[in-house]
This record gives C-alpha cells, sequence and structure tokens, in this order.
C-alpha cells in the first residue's frame, strides 16, 4: 500500500479529475498541493457535472477527507464561491471534509489586477494566463510579503501585511496608469469572509502526519501539467508553480518519502491553453476536428485549445523529469474512425536532430516534429471498460506511445464517465 501523486504530463487538461475521482475511491485521503483556481477538473458523476477549480476532486465523495496545502494560492472568494456551487449539486463541504493549511498564501484582488495589467503590457509575447492572479500571488510569496491563512485570525495585523503588500502591488498599477487600490478596499471584505476561511483552516502537515501514521491511503492531486511547470516546463510560458510530484512533498508538507507512485495523466493526442510553443500542433481541419470532438474548450476561461498529434517526446521527457510510475491513457476515443495518426517521435532544428525539448524558447518555437504514422481504428472505444473489447489497432497504438514514452499504461479512461475506465494496474496496490 502506498500512497499516490496524480500529475498532468503534458499541458494540463488531460482529464486528471476524473482520474482523481475514479482513485479516490480506494483512498481517505485528497490532497492539492500547488496551483490555484486556474486549475479546471471536470467530474461526471451519475450525469451530474461538476467543475472544480481550488476544491479537491475528492469533495464530491462522501467519507472523504480533502486537503487544500500550503502550495495552493487561495483565493478566498473564488473558495467560498466554489463550495457554495457545488452545495447546490448536493455536496456539502464543512470542516469535517474539508482543511485548508494555514499557511497557503492568498490571492487577494490585487493579484488579478496586476495579473491582467502584466498580461495588457507584454502585447504580442504574452502568456495567455487565466487572469486569475495566480503569478502576482506567487511572486508575492516568493517576495516574502504574502498575506496568508492565519493571517486572517488577526485584524491588526492583516492591515499591516495588506499596507506591506500594496506598496509594492500599487507601484507596479500606477506605473502601467491604473488606479492603485486603499487597504480597506481589500481588508473590509476579507474581514467578513475570515470566519468561514478560518473554520477550515489547520497545520496541514500534521494532520498528514497523524493521517500517514494511521495508514491512510493519501491522494495528492496536482493541478496543470510538467510542460507548465516554471523550471522544467516551456519557460517562460508556463504557470508560476512546480507542477511535478515532487512539489507535492513541498506543498503539503508530508515529507520526503510520503509518496510511493507517480500517476501521469496522459491524453492519446495533445492540446495546450494560451500561448507558447507546441510542436505538434495542428492548425489545419485535423486540428480543428480533435477540438470539436474532444470538446477541448478551457474549463476556466472557455478559451478554445490548441489541439495536435501526440508527442512521445514531449511525455518521455515528463516520465523523467517527474518519476513517473505509470501513465493513465485518456480520450483515446477522440481518435476513433481517424484514417491515420501521427505520433512525434523526435524533432530537427537546423539541420540537428533532438531526441527532447531543448530549454531554449528560441529552439522550442521553431523546431519541426518528425512523425510516424501509423493506421487509425475504424471501431468505436468509447465507453469500453475491458482491454479485449478495444480494436486491435487501437491497442497497437497504445502499445507504440509505451515504448516511446518508456513507460506503461496503468489506467484507461475511455468516456468521462467513471465507471468507463479500464484498470491495468491499481496504483494503491504498487
Ligand atoms: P496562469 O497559471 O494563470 O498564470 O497561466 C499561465 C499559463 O498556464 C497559461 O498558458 C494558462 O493557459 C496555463 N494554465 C494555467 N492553468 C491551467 C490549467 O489548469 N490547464 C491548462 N493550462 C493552464
Amino acid at each position: 500500500m502506498t500512497n499516490v501523486a496524480v500529475i498532468g504530463s503534458q499541458w494540463g487538461d488531460e482529464g486528471k479529475g476524473k482520474v482523481v475521482d475514479w482513485l479516490s475511491e480506494r483512498a481517505h485521503v485528497v490532497v492539492r498541493f500547488q496551483g490555484g483556481h486556474n486549475a479546471g477538473h471536470t467530474l461526471v458523476i451519475d450525469g451530474v457535472t461538476y467543475k472544480l477549480s481550488l476544491l479537491p476532486s475528492g469533495i464530491v465523495r462522501p467519507n472523504k477527507l480533502s486537503i487544500i496545502g500550503n502550495g495552493v494560492v487561495i483565493d478566498p472568494y473564488a473558495l467560498l464561491s466554489e463550495i457554495e456551487s457545488v452545495s447546490k449539486l448536493g455536496v456539502i463541504v464543512t470542516p469535517e471534509n474539508l482543511r485548508i493549511a494555514e499557511n497557503a498564501p492568498l490571492i487577494l484582488p490585487v493579484h488579478r489586477k496586476v495579473d491582467q495589467m502584466a498580461e495588457a503590457i507584454r502585447g504580442k509575447g504574452k502568456i495567455g494566463t487565466t487572469g486569475r492572479g495566480i503569478g502576482p500571488a506567487y511572486e508575492d510569496k516568493v517576495a516574502r510579503r504574502a498575506v496568508r491563512v492565519c493571517d486572517l485570525a488577526d485584524p491588526d495585523l492583516l492591515r499591516e501585511k495588506i499596507e506591506n503588500l500594496l506598496v509594492y502591488n500599487n507601484a507596479l498599477l500606477q506605473a502601467a496608469g491604473a488606479p492603485p487600490m486603499n487597504v480597506d478596499e481589500i481588508l473590509t471584505p476579507l474581514l467578513e469572509v475570515a470566519p468561514k476561511i478560518l473554520s477550515f483552516s489547520t497545520p496541514v502537515w500534521l494532520l498528514l502526519d497523524k493521517l500517514k501514521r494511521e495508514g491512510k491511503r493519501i491522494l495528492f492531486e496536482g493541478a496543470q501539467g510538467i510542460m507548465l511547470d516554471v523550471d522544467h516546463g516551456t519557460y517562460p510560458y508556463v504557470t508560476s508553480s512546480n507542477t511535478l510530484a515532487g512539489t507535492a512533498t513541498i506543498g503539503s508538507g508530508i515529507g520526503m518519502g510520503g509518496i510511493g507512485y507517480v500517476l501521469g495523466i496522459t491524453k492519446a493526442y495533445t492540446t495546450r491553453v494560451g500561448s507558447g510553443p507546441f510542436p505538434t500542433e495542428l492548425t489545419d481541419a485535423i486540428g480543428a476536428k480533435i477540438g470539436k470532438i474532444g470538446n477541448e474548450f478551457g474549463t476556466v476561461t472557455g478559451r478554445p485549445r490548441r489541439c495536435g498529434w501526440f508527442d512521445a517526446v514531449l511525455v518521455r521527457q515528463a516520465v523523467k523529469i517527474c518519476g513517473i510510475t505509470g501513465i493513465a491513457l485518456t480520450k483515446l476515443d477522440i481518435l476513433d474512425g481517424f484514417e491515420t495518426i501521427k505520433i512525434c517521435v523526435g524533432y530537427k532544428h537546423k539541420g540537428v536532430l533532438y531526441d527532447y525539448l531543448p530549454a531554449s524558447m528560441k529552439i522550442q518555437a521553431e523546431v519541426e516534429p518528425i512523425y510516424e504514422e501509423m493506421s487509425g481504428w475504424s471501431e468505436s472505444t468509447q465507453g469500453k471498460r475491458s482491454w479485449v473489447d478495444l480494436p486491435a489497432q487501437a491497442i497497437k497504438y497504445i502499445r507504440r506511445i509505451e515504448e516511446l514514452i518508456e513507460c506503461q499504461v496503468a489506467l484507461l479512461s475511455t468516456s468521462p464517465k467513471r465507471e468507463d475506465t479500464i484498470l491495468v494496474r491499481d496504483p494503491f496496490a504498487d
């Protein structure tokens, strides 16, 4: 028995929500450890669609504990509004089933303003952020001026910390010609929601230690994907947190050795939202077809996702950087009916061949994919619940992917529904 971390092995939107929900049946606790409400996790359960951003996906299951770790940046208003919207679908969130880290930094309204202002200034070079203040909140954390959950308990300290935060952020806003914010504009509404937020607050590291000693199975739910990691992704077109599985220890306080299995959620093709390099992007009718069949629109912003063929080079890189033990392959059914399917097996740049994506943003933008082509399959894979029901050609595609990425499939997801999942190897049993 081991604890499992689930992370995205591409640019996010691989279908983590469904897999985490599916795995959470076997877990006692689900922990978010990085990112914020830039994430969008869609769960479809008994015909009801739940769209989660900040709440761990375990929240929709009764008798599971959900935890938001210190590595997450928490917008208190977004959290409360998400709690309210899931409650309308019958999910009751109380301190019994949700705990948040007392040392987690907050996203405040000024962060959203700075995020949107920074994007406007970047012009053509914009990152395409979700505009939710994620980057500026992480910047303030590292700059040691963040307001944290525990600060909500002390109004005087809170005022002082907001004043300090505004010295820096107002200077940025004013330099860009935007109006500054005043302390009370932030403090007054914050004090109103403080008791509710504080009711969930706890030393998460201590709680996790207790749960670990009790032998509870813990599932760590990553957000975004490895190629959006601030160190290892397609920098600077990345998010502002580390999205690797290793972040689960820092972002929750579980300690090294607390995680034994890393499950990399991997889409059978590739998508990306926002700007940045995407070697296998298809800007033609095939890309549009994948996007349409795959319903590739951002859960958070509704933006259409860019679509392309499966990039085995990138996923292999993610497997190695992140120490992925096995993958969950999702959305294979979207490729049903394609006459031929391509897989990227390498890159070419100015006569040089690469079997990895180099760090230079210029090279990343200019590499040309080298493809291997396979015949597709005409039969449907949608909703299949057993390996033997899969078309032979689809199995061939999966086997080739496994070979190229040097990692095996542990789970196969054949539709957004919870039950349409083929288990090859149980991550918790490894
Ligand atoms: P930020 O995280 O809002 O700063 O956005 C930085 C980049 O990460 C942008 O390209 C976003 O589109 C991307 N991004 C952030 N969160 C997600 C996600 O959950 N799925 C996919 N892309 C994301």
